[in-house]
């Protein structure tokens, strides 16, 4: 593997996973793989699980690992090119990026949707010029419309717990107060449509996401009726997509946050978030604290999707 940006990247899906489940059994197997290679971990936003679990991957494989947090310490860096720098921007990402990859052999990097440019986030222009400038494989460690490592792990959880063949998966939009990225749900979107699990995404109307990542999944604007016989609840938050609303908050209604309300009408549905999570927002405390619940495991098997894919870039080193 080059590049690890999305769905596509990984190859057959039922191998990634049969892989993810030996690396769980003997997760040191491979421990010498990246003797004396380093990995660099680029945030320009904030990270708990993405920066720790990645990290925690790398050192399984015995790589070293060097972390830049380019908004603490580091020279704030100019991105478009054609930009007369005479602002507060002492650095040129086109110089910055090269300079990064002669200190390391792979670099994954977090860069979120800014809001600005549907047009500039949709095309991924920081985690493209990372791919073409940098000259090292590139990780997605969340970027503008995708979070691979992410959906990766949840697939992984989905997998482990899974009662029968062909679950139904239920995606949900809940509130939240800041606006958020369609990263999370545009990704978990494209995998599970690589799965053949039943896949429903419920959502107020203004809440559509890219068609591209909805793919053959159905959409159920009534909440409640999306839920009926799920065995997976998946929630999140999302700004608007279509349009002038690009970025923007439409909803903010309450009702949307899963409750036990909600889960009475699934299957016993697991509940699952990618997490950080704001409690009585996007989900009550009742449901995230229930035995059914997979939020802490779904959290620890990011470092197993990360392990799977730092091992399969380094193996084509
Ligand atoms: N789920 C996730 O990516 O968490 P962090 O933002 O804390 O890395």
């Amino acid at each position: 593997m080059r590049n690890f940006t999305c769905v596509n990247d990984i190859g057959n899906l039922k191998s990634a996973v049969e892989e993810a489940f030996e690396i769980k059994a003997e997760r040191y197997k491979y421990c010498e793989l990246g003797k004396n290679k380093t990995l660099m971990m680029v945030f320009f936003n904030s990270s708990l699980r993405t920066r720790l679990s990645t990290q925690k991957a790398a050192l399984n494989l015995g790589m070293n690992v060097i972390v830049l947090d380019i908004n603490q310490g580091a020279w704030k860096l100019e991105t478009q090119r054609g930009v007369i720098m005479d602002g507060d921007r002492p650095e040129h990402i086109l110089e910055a990026i090269p300079v990064m990859g002669s200190y390391c052999d792979v670099i994954g990097v977090r860069s979120f949707a800014r809001f600005e440019s549907r047009e500039e986030d949709y095309n991924e222009v920081i985690l493209n010029q990372f791919i073409k400038y940098s000259g090292r494989p590139v990780f997605s460690m969340e970027a503008a419309t995708r979070h691979p490592l992410q959906s990766f792990a949840d697939i992984i959880t989905i997998e482990e717990h899974k009662k029968k063949e062909r679950p139904k998966v239920v995606m949900t939009w809940a509130p939240h107060p800041k606006a958020l990225p369609q990263a999370v749900p545009n990704s978990f979107a494209e995998w599970m449509n690589a799965t053949d699990y039943e896949f429903v995404i419920t959502h107020p109307k203004g809440y559509e996401l890219d068609p591209s990542f909805v793919g053959n999944a159905k959409v159920e604007y009534d909440q409640m009726k999306a839920f009926e016989g799920a065995d997976f609840v998946y929630a999140k938050n999302w700004a608007a997509y279509s349009g002038d609303n690009y970025g923007k908050i439409l909803c903010n209604d309450r009702s949307w946050t899963v409750s036990n309300r909600q889960m009475a009408v699934t299957d016993n549905a697991h509940f699952m978030h990618c997490l950080p999570v704001r409690r009585n927002m996007i989900v009550t405390d009742d449901v995230i604290e229930s035995p059914r619940s997979l939020v802490i495991p779904e959290a620890a098997n990011r470092e197993i999707s990360a392990t799977v894919v730092l091992k399969r870039i380094l193996m084509d080193l």
